[in-house]
């Protein structure tokens, strides 16, 4: 069990936590979906609300129990999810998007289950791009000083470090603090421990390993600090 936090650091301050995977329906009985656990998410849900805070979770397919004491809203697809965010972030201090987002859906949602042609030919799915929520959210703040953090699973390519990617998408994301997994190693996917670095526009890079619940209470302890230095 990792560290406690202390209890007044969010009081009275409103969290919104996106957490799982999206699903973007293809046919009725179909999906496009990813690996999200919403572990994290969760674990970030249940330390805001050890640190005081009023806590929302917009659960997107979670695979693990809500915390107690959060107010779940439960979302499938990416549109959905937008929908919920942006209703709960009206009023919000602090949001924090753990939640895997698809980047895109079926074109077209067939009003049967796609079968198999007679003649053996592949089907072709069509791919349309889904809104991008943080980049939304982070332009049009729906409150001045509102926090908002996004995540980010990078590994790096011949000439661009994780880290590089981080501060670049920190950047076209408009966000206040970028949480970046290194996944070069091997997926973090429904892993229970993790590393994480925390990128800020000042250029800092903060730290942390060990297990979700851990590095949940070092991101809260970092994102009420990012909060209490935040003009509201
Ligand atoms: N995100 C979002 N809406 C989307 C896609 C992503 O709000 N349609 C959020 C995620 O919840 C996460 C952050 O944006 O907090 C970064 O997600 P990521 O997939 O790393 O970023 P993308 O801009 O989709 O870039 P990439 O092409 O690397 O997937
Ligand atoms: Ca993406």
């Amino acid at each position: 069990d990792g560290e406690s936090l202390d209890g007044a650091l969010l009081a009275g301050r409103r969290v919104v936590v996106t957490a799982g995977g999206t699903r973007e329906p293809l046919d009725p009985v179909r999906y496009l979906g990813n690996r999200s656990s919403g572990k994290q998410g969760v674990a970030l849900a249940r330390a805001a609300l050890a640190a005081g805070a009023e806590v929302t979770l917009v659960g997107a397919n979670l695979q693990v129990e809500a915390p107690a004491g959060v107010d779940l809203v439960t979302v499938e697809t990416s549109e959905q999810l937008r929908g919920a965010v942006l209703s709960a972030t009206t009023d919000a201090d602090v949001v924090i998007m753990a939640a895997a987002v698809a980047d895109f859906r079926p074109r077209s949602l067939a009003a049967h289950k796609i079968k198999k042609s007679e003649d053996g030919t592949d089907p072709v799915i069509e791919l349309t791009r889904t809104p991008d929520i943080l980049a939304e959210i982070s332009a049009h703040r729906a409150r001045p000083g509102q926090v908002i953090v996004g995540f980010a699973a990078e590994t790096g390519d011949d000439t661009h470090t994780p880290l590089e990617f981080a501060r670049a998408k920190l950047a076209r994301k408009g966000c206040d603090a970028l949480v970046l997994n290194e996944v070069t190693d091997g997926a973090v996917f429904g892993q229970d421990s993790t590393a994480v670095h925390v990128v800020t526009p000042d250029g800092q890079v903060a730290e942390a390993t060990g297990s979700k619940d851990d590095v949940a209470v070092f991101l809260v302890r970092t994102i009420a600090g990012i909060a209490a230095s935040t003009v509201g």
